[in-house]
């Protein structure tokens, strides 16, 4: 088909009529410019999503029109395309474009076109601006944004990293063409977005404009969303233009229109067009905080509502006009506040505070001082000025402000009077009937509120009657379609509107089924709605043959309805009425609807709830022109006859919420009078004032439409013995707040106020009386709960304290109000949270409070807002802490069996503190025995005393012990109470895990133990949950099913011991030890290695392999998979896993929980999972902790309070490849890492070229300079392996032996410092032995093997001299000097030579490595420091456990020789803890010089040889270190009595030729633990390079090369 000739219309702007819209005008706008702009040259710029919709169709328009309007040569087409997206707007994209231009050889002779949306434009507009100084532009917009917005007015610019649009130039466009059929491939979050400008537009300019886009929402979407395409080119011509195409148009061409003509008046923006920016100026403050996550549109959105309530908040804007904004831009698919659904799945709970907002506000260039410009509305379509406005910061931050602050009302405030919103209940059911009947019905007074709202949104998706507003939206004129409907084509969401869903269902009901088969109609709503009940409703209905399935939750919202065509077939109905009236009425109100015969209600269950709400149906249905007919016992007659619209309905003030105003008169002492609520109401509540006020103290004036209430003096309210409030149970809240401030009539009298009949409000918005309770708690106030009501105790005004973090509201608008009216009397301020539930019923409370009630009220800012799910208001303390204190005294519970007295001890003895046993202290205390005991008093008293001791033990020991409890403990509830208790002050309750088959084998073994009545199976099963619920830490005892006996042994216990010893460390923060001296250590750069095994078991033995080079250990956790076989549950396992990582390396866990969308393959929709398995990975106690900071914030903040000692890695992960580096996204990425205040960040890219690797590098060296916070910066894929290189701290590795990489692109360690080390990051360096003589040794071969191991390019030498002469010093002092090890004879020489000798080589007087320390700018300085020590202190420590003593405090150690080694083995055992510490030599003179010289630091005793002779009594010994030469038979100087006693101990050798020696031989006969020396000297060394290359070895391989070698010389 030829394409027809468009029909096109034309705007002005500038002067000359250059916009153009229509529907497909390509040929159109091709012929216009070819005509009338010649050039030699044209180009197309446009973006790669248009190129594959329109650049073709475009090109060959060019080419056919061009031919057609050429005889000579034809001009030349070039075309080009960008990325789309923010990130082309930038000075690279912009330089790309022009080396094109230049390269090409355009000339000024050149036009370019923009095609595309703003980014296109405004980027191409700045090209075309520059080029040549100026060449013709233009702009062919494609999205509806870039139509009404960034087309017109001829701004141009590009991005920096830095701001958004700081460098552009203003440069009119040519030709401005619309064709609106482009939008048809929008992309609807795209065109909302568009939208949001086109609301502001009509919002600031014209009524009648914001009309058309009020009611045309539905039609406006469709032409864009679902367009009709019956002929080619629809809508091109006015013949094929449909309704909907003509209004979007309309729509369109108006918001141009009025672009135009502010631009045409303002182009420079000096006054009007600064209008344009309603919605802006908050709009962009959250931008700044949310970019990219929300668009501009959906800001701008937000930012509307927001200026309009400050609008309102200052008298210029009334509330109806601020409810038809916000319903305007919902009704548009647009959000209206950050809280909004559909802004929490785009940011999370990302929490935008109000001083952040006010931050970005203040650099808004339009501003000034402690004023912001800001565009004031003062009606639809009208502003306060021509221009923005100046407003105070004082008032932005009170309506940004999530919660508020209500002070005491000033004193001595005249009378008041004051019209609260109309009723709720009569304004849904006036809307509901109105909508039902026939004729247009004009309703006033009507609620404007989300309920309300919700309403009207669902009656017109049924299209039950069409709404239109008229006096500025003080009237509703409702044209009701008597009773027909349709099928709604998408859900009928009712948020958390009750009255809204239980009407609702009925009319839904009513909908007869559609040409369609299967549409159903569902009516859902939000979480709490989908708990609130309807069962009794449904059930009425199915029993009349309706059929109503619930999706989710039995008896509750979501409902799926089948259409029947009889609709309700009426008959008798039978309703069970004692939880809601509203099911009664939801039925009455659609009974004269019944297609079969006439209902006849017959309500059960005997006492019917709320009947003042079923007379107001009936009457309102009465006004509707439908007469009900009573009959006893609750039975109703409805005729069969169709409503009949009134002209016109006044709605009368909503009853409960003028209990606000008249109790603040009550409780302040004043005035008030409600002119719209008297004697004569339906409402229950109305009956508040006569009957609660006046019997407290008030004077009521009433007549039939007004109350007029007088508050006696402050402080002397009177209490209600007894008020019954079935009739006005909403009231309850207020009565509650005023009694409790009660004064006793007479002194001495009683001050309760008792209300009863308000059981239904358990289940309201919340449960209210549970959060009355809980509430008025925190103020101090006394209160009870009754079955059907609460006690309130009167209380003191002047001694009421207000709650420190606020009054919790529950969403629910009555609470927050009720607590607004105690407020105006508490001294020092009430903070409310969650101020919004107000709109609920009155949106302008907070203002009306203030302007009309005179109060006081100022803004509060809490952070991130409370679950609003949480309405049960839970009683019993949950053990949530806020973190484990320190020094806490730690709890031990666990199985019987599990090892916790062992273990118990064991945390004494490394934590140096006292053991208590409660078990032990019930004996004590009681002075019996505990089986004495049950058998005299039972097993009930046990179990109380039980619980009384441990109380006791935990009050008098709080800090800095250790206590261990009887397995059983967990199963009294006063015990669970008291560690739960304990917890959350701060304490310490570890649980001990132990395979239960474990438990099993060990305790039938022991035959010392009864054996349990129970199997322990069963007895696990039902503690197991106890156990949980009372600790907060977990330590898995062995990790691993041991089999056997083998499993007792002292090996395993040791890596049992020394797992537990790393686990304590981390949750007391315990600062000395092996985890934490490794981790000073820093070398640079770091390594993590990604474990990314199933099952990590079968890896273990490879371990010290896996994690060569690395400095800590990460666990994948979401690539673990339980084994189905083995039946534990993936908690378990995982659980397992630590422990088992923990046992078999020494390194630090970094625990990671990754999401699919983060690379991982932990489900992205399994929040709950993921946030609970990290919360376990703390208790589990592992070093470093992945958050994703892509979780919701609420989630995240979950989880950091439980942290304690552990690091936390805050990571994002950018696996599209999307985030370029030096991109404002990345930079907001950033910053919300940092506002979790992590330990570490880590943000990764996906490298697309080598140049990301160089912005990653600036990136993280920018970042690490402005913050001192370790950073992870790096690119996956091959083409980012180069990040990796330079990636400084922390770089995730892969082992060749792992089953797959962890992310694309990794790297070994060693591939990294080979790299390093090629491109010059990593220079050679050299090591030295210095001593004589040494040529036998075995150092080199021990450093070399590892430093090659590691990649390192390293080199360790031999340098033999007999004095530390010049050549000591000069390779010291050289350049390329790494470090070196001292033996014989220069130990005690070199130190002169040296700049710092560290405290322990002072100690012991000698040193034996040689660090020299870089220092930025300086030459490195040289550090004397001795590792001798530490070989012997470690492999003592690795064999402790096998000795008979507990405690090395208790032992006894023995040092052999007095040569130099003396010393360092001498101060090993005092290091160790042991305080009897021996020495001896054949010479006694030099061992008592040895023992002299560490006189101040601790006592040596000397010891003769008759000392050391059988039988004497010095003997006995734990510890014995011979550091005599081997070649002197060290045995030879004493017999094997120094082994011989009945103690098992750990002899060390520090000779290592022969490997075992006389000396060890002796030891070992005598069932000790033998260390060789051999086995000191690896130990010591791996320390020596530790602390000279910051990087551990494998020490299992180099001791074997040791072995080999040794083995060889032997
Ligand atoms: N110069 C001004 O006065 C002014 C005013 C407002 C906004 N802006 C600028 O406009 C930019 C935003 O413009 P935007 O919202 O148009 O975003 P955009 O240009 O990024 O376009 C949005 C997306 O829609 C795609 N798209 C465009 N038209 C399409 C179509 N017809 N069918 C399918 N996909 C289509 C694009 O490829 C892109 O992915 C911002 O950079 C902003 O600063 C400028
Ligand atoms: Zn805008």
């Amino acid at each position: 088909m030829s394409h027809p000739n468009p029909h096109i219309q034309k705007v002005s702007i500038l002067g000359s009529e250059t916009i153009i819209l229509g529907f497909h005008i390509f040929d159109y706008l091709l012929r216009d410019t070819l005509s009338n702009f010649k050039a030699s040259t044209y180009v197309v710029v446009t973006d790669t999503n248009l190129q594959k919709l329109y650049l073709d169709r475009f090109l060959a328009s060019f080419h056919r029109i061009s031919q057609e309007l050429s005889s000579g040569t034809l001009p030349r087409l070039l075309t080009y395309v960008i990325p789309p997206g923010e990130e082309s707007k930038s000075r690279a994209v912009k330089a790309e474009i022009e080396d094109y231009f230049l390269a090409q050889g355009c000339t000024r002779d050149t036009l370019v076109f923009a095609m595309g949306g703003g980014v296109i434009g405004d980027l191409v507009g700045f090209v075309a601006a520059t080029f040549m100084r100026g060449i013709p532009f233009v702009q062919v917009p494609t999205t509806l944004l870039a139509m009404v917005d960034s087309s017109i007015g001829g701004k141009t610019a590009i991005d920096t990293p830095m701001a958004k649009n700081p460098i552009g130039a203003f440069w009119q466009p040519k030709r401005i063409f619309i064709d609106l059929a482009v939008l048809e491939t929008l992309p609807e979050r795209e065109f909302v977005n568009g939208m949001a400008e086109v609301i502001k537009t009509a919002a600031i300019w014209n009524h009648d404009d914001f009309v058309l886009l009020e009611n045309g929402a539905e039609a406006i979407r469709d032409a864009v969303l679902k367009p009709v395409r019956n002929v080619e080119f629809q809508g091109a011509i006015l013949e094929s233009r449909t309704a909907a195409q003509q209004l979007l148009l309309q729509v369109v061409m108006a918001s141009v229109a009025v672009k135009s003509y502010v631009v045409t008046h303002d182009e420079r923006e000096t006054g009007m067009r600064g209008l344009l920016n309603f919605g802006h100026s908050i709009g962009h403050a959250i931008e700044g905080l949310v970019t990219p996550k929300l668009l501009h549109g959906e800001c701008v959105a937000i930012g509307m509502i927001k200026e309009a309530e400050i609008a309102r908040h200052c008298g210029y804007l009334s509330q109806v006009a601020v409810g038809r904004l916000t319903r305007c831009i919902q009704a548009y698919g647009l959000p209206v506040t950050m809280e909004d659904k559909f802004v929490k799945n785009h940011i999370g709970n990302q929490y935008c505070s109000v001083d952040e907002l006010m931050q970005v506000l203040r650099v808004d260039k339009k501003n000034m001082g402690s004023q912001k410009r800001i565009v004031m509305l003062s009606g639809i379509g009208q502003t306060l000025e021509q221009k923005p406005s100046n407003i105070s910061d004082d008032i932005i931050r009170k309506v940004l402000a999530a919660s508020t602050v209500v002070h005491p009302r000033p004193i001595n405030q005249p009378a008041v009077t004051l019209s609260p919103p109309g009723s709720k209940s009569i304004s849904n059911r006036a809307l509901v009937l109105a909508a039902l009947g026939q004729g247009t019905c004009r309703l006033t007074g009507l609620l404007h509120s989300d309920d309300t709202q919700v309403m009207l949104t669902a009656l017109t998706k049924l299209g039950a009657a069409t709404f239109e507003w008229e006096n500025n939206g003080d009237t509703l004129v409702v044209h009701g379609n008597g009773g027909k409907m349709h099928i709604p084509d998408s859900e009928l969401y009712l948020g958390n509107a009750g009255t809204a869903a239980r009407f609702l269902t009925t009319v839904s009901v009513l909908v007869p089924p559609s040409s369609i088969s299967g549409q159903k109609t569902i009516l859902t709503g939000n979480a709490r709605m989908k708990q609130r009940p309807i069962a009794p409703l449904i059930d009425a209905l199915t029993a009349n043959g309706s059929e109503l399935k619930y999706m989710e939750g039995q008896g509750c919202l979501p409902l799926e309805v089948t259409p029947f065509s009889h609709g309700l077939a009426g008959g008798e109905i039978q309703l069970a009425a004692s939880i809601s009236s509203q099911y009664v009425s939801s039925i009455l109100l659609c009974a004269p609807y019944a297609t079969k015969e006439p209902v006849t209600l017959v309500l059960t269950g005997g006492q019917v709830i709320s009947q003042p709400y079923i007379d107001m149906t009936i009457a309102m249905m009465k006004s509707f022109g439908v007469n009900v007919e009573a009959l006893p016992n609750n039975t109703y007659r409805i005729p069969q006859v169709h409503y009949v619209n009134p002209a016109a309905y006044l709605v009368e003030a909503d009853a409960s919420s003028a209990t606000y105003p008249l109790a603040i008169a009550a409780i302040t002492g004043t005035t008030c009078t409600v002119p719209n609520i008297g004697s004569a109401s339906l409402q229950g509540d109305a009956g508040f004032a006569v009957n609660v006020l006046r019997p407290m103290g008030c004077t009521v004036v009433q007549t039939e439409t007004s109350t007029t209430v007088i508050g006696p003096a402050i402080g002397t309210l009177k209490p209600l013995a007894h008020i019954d409030m079935e009739t006005m149970t909403d009231a309850f809240l207020t009565a509650s707040v005023l009694a409790a401030v009660t004064q006793p009539a007479t002194p001495g009298a009683e001050n309760i106020t008792r209300i009863s009949g308000i059981a239904n409000q358990r289940v309201k918005e919340c449960n209210r009386i549970a959060a009355m309770m809980h509430e008025l708690g925190k103020f101090g106030v006394t209160t009870s709960e009754t079955p059907d009501g609460i006690i309130v105790h009167g209380h003191d005004i002047a001694s009421l304290t207000p709650p420190k973090d606020g009054v919790k509201c529950y969403d629910d608008h009555r609470v927050a109000m009720s607590f607004s009216v105690l407020a105006s009397v508490v001294p020092g301020g009430t903070i409310i949270r969650e101020k919004k539930c107000v709109e609920k019923t009155w949106p302008t409370w907070w203002d009306d409070l203030e302007s009309k009630l005179n109060g006081r009220i100022t803004d509060a800012d809490l952070g991130v807002p409370s679950d609003h799910h949480d309405y049960e208001v839970k009683s019993s303390s949950s053990k949530k802490s806020a973190g484990a204190k320190s020094d806490a005294t730690i709890v031990v519970i666990g199985m019987r069996g599990a090892g916790k007295t062992s273990m118990g001890r064991f945390a004494a003895r490394t934590l140096k503190r006292p053991f208590e046993d409660v078990d032990h202290y019930f004996e004590k205390t009681l002075s019996t025995t505990i089986p004495e005991f049950i058998k005299e008093h039972g097993w009930p008293a046990f179990r109380e005393q039980e619980a009384k001791m441990l109380t006791e033990l935990l009050a008098k020991y709080p800090t800095k012990h250790v206590i261990s409890c009887g397995g059983g403990i967990v199963e009294t509830a006063s015990s669970r109470e008291a560690f739960k208790q304990y917890i959350t002050q701060g304490g310490v309750v570890i649980h001990l895990v132990r395979n239960i088959n474990e438990i099993e084998a060990y305790l039938n073994r022991d035959t010392t133990r009864p054996m349990y009545g129970e199997s322990m199976r069963d007895v696990w099963a039902r503690r197991e949950a106890w156990y949980r619920e009372c600790c907060n830490y977990e330590f898995v005892v062995a990790g691993q099913q041991l089999k056997g006996i083998e499993a007792e042994d002292a090996k395993e216990w040791a890596l049992v011991e020394s797992n537990f010893e790393r686990f304590l460390k981390v949750i007391t923060r315990a600062g000395k030890g092996k985890y934490a001296s490794r981790s000073q250590v820093v070398a640079k750069p770091t390594f993590f290695l990604s474990l990314t095994f199933p099952d990590i078991s079968p890896a273990l033995p490879h371990l010290s392999k896996l994690t060569l080079g690395s400095d800590v250990i990460e666990l994948r956790v979401d690539l673990l998979k339980s084994s189905d076989a083995s039946g534990i549950s993936f908690r378990d396992h995982v659980a397992q896993q630590v422990s088992l990582l923990r046992r078999h390396s020494d390194l630090p866990i970094l625990y990671t929980v990754r999401s699919v969308s983060q690379g991982g393959q932990w489900p992205d929709k399994d929040i709950d999972g993921m946030v609970s398995l990290l919360k376990d990975g703390l208790e589990w106690g592992v070093e470093y902790l992945d958050v994703e900071i892509g979780l919701p914030r609420s989630r995240i903040d979950e989880v950091l309070p439980k942290k304690g000692n552990t690091l936390i890695v805050a990571s994002w992960h950018d696996c599209k490849g999307t985030v370029r580096w030096n991109s404002d996204t990345m930079e907001a990425q950033y910053k919300l890492a940092h506002s979790i205040s992590p330990d570490v960040i880590k943000l990764i890219g996906t490298a697309t070229s080598m140049k990301d690797n160089f912005d990653c590098s600036e990136f993280a060296a920018r970042h690490t300079k402005a913050n001192d916070l370790p950073l992870i910066a790096m690119n996956m894929g091959a083409q980012g392996q180069l990040s990796r290189v330079l990636n400084n701290y922390l770089t995730p590795v892969t082992h060749k032996l792992l089953p797959v990489k962890a992310a694309p692109g990794q790297l070994t360690a060693r591939d990294i410092l080979i790299a390093r080390n090629a491109v010059g990051l990593l220079p050679a360096k050299q090591f030295y032995l210095f001593g004589t003589p040494i040529r036998q040794s075995l150092s080199p071969l021990m450093h070399n093997t590892s430093f090659q191991s590691l990649g390192l390019p390293y080199t360790y030498d031999l340098h033999e001299t007999e004095t530390v002469d010049e050549s000591v010093v000069a390779k010291m002092r050289s350049k390329d000097f790494g470090g070196a090890s001292v033996t014989i004879p220069h130990k005690i020489d070199v130190m002169s030579k040296l700049d710092e000798i560290t405290e322990e080589a002072k100690a012991i007087g000698a040193v034996n490595t040689v660090v020299p320390v870089e220092q930025e700018g300086k030459p490195s300085i040289l550090v004397g420091d001795n590792t001798d020590w530490l070989g012997i202190y470690y492999q003592i420590e690795r064999n402790l456990s096998s000795t008979s003593v507990a405690q090395p405090q208790q032992m006894k150690g023995l040092v052999l020789g007095a040569g130099g080694t003396s010393r360092a083995a001498l101060y090993a055992l005092h290091r160790l803890g042991v305080e009897d510490i021996s020495i001896f030599n054949r010479t006694m003179v030099k061992a008592q010089a040895v023992a002299d010289s560490f006189k101040n630091l601790f006592d040596v005793k000397v010891l003769s040889s008759n000392d050391l002779l059988k039988g004497s009594s010095a003997s006995g010994f734990d510890l014995v270190v011979s550091t005599v030469p081997g070649t002197i038979e060290s045995a030879s100087m004493f017999d094997d009595s120094v082994f011989g006693s009945a103690k098992k101990g750990v002899a060390v050798e520090l000779a290592y030729t022969p490997r075992f020696t006389r000396f060890l031989k002796m030891a070992q006969q005598s069932g000790w633990a033998t260390v060789e020396g051999g086995q000191v000297l690896v130990e010591q060394g791996g320390w020596q390079a530790l602390k000279w290359v910051g990087r551990r070895w494998d020490l299992e391989s180099v001791q074997q090369q040791m072995d080999l070698v040794q083995a060889g010389r032997e």
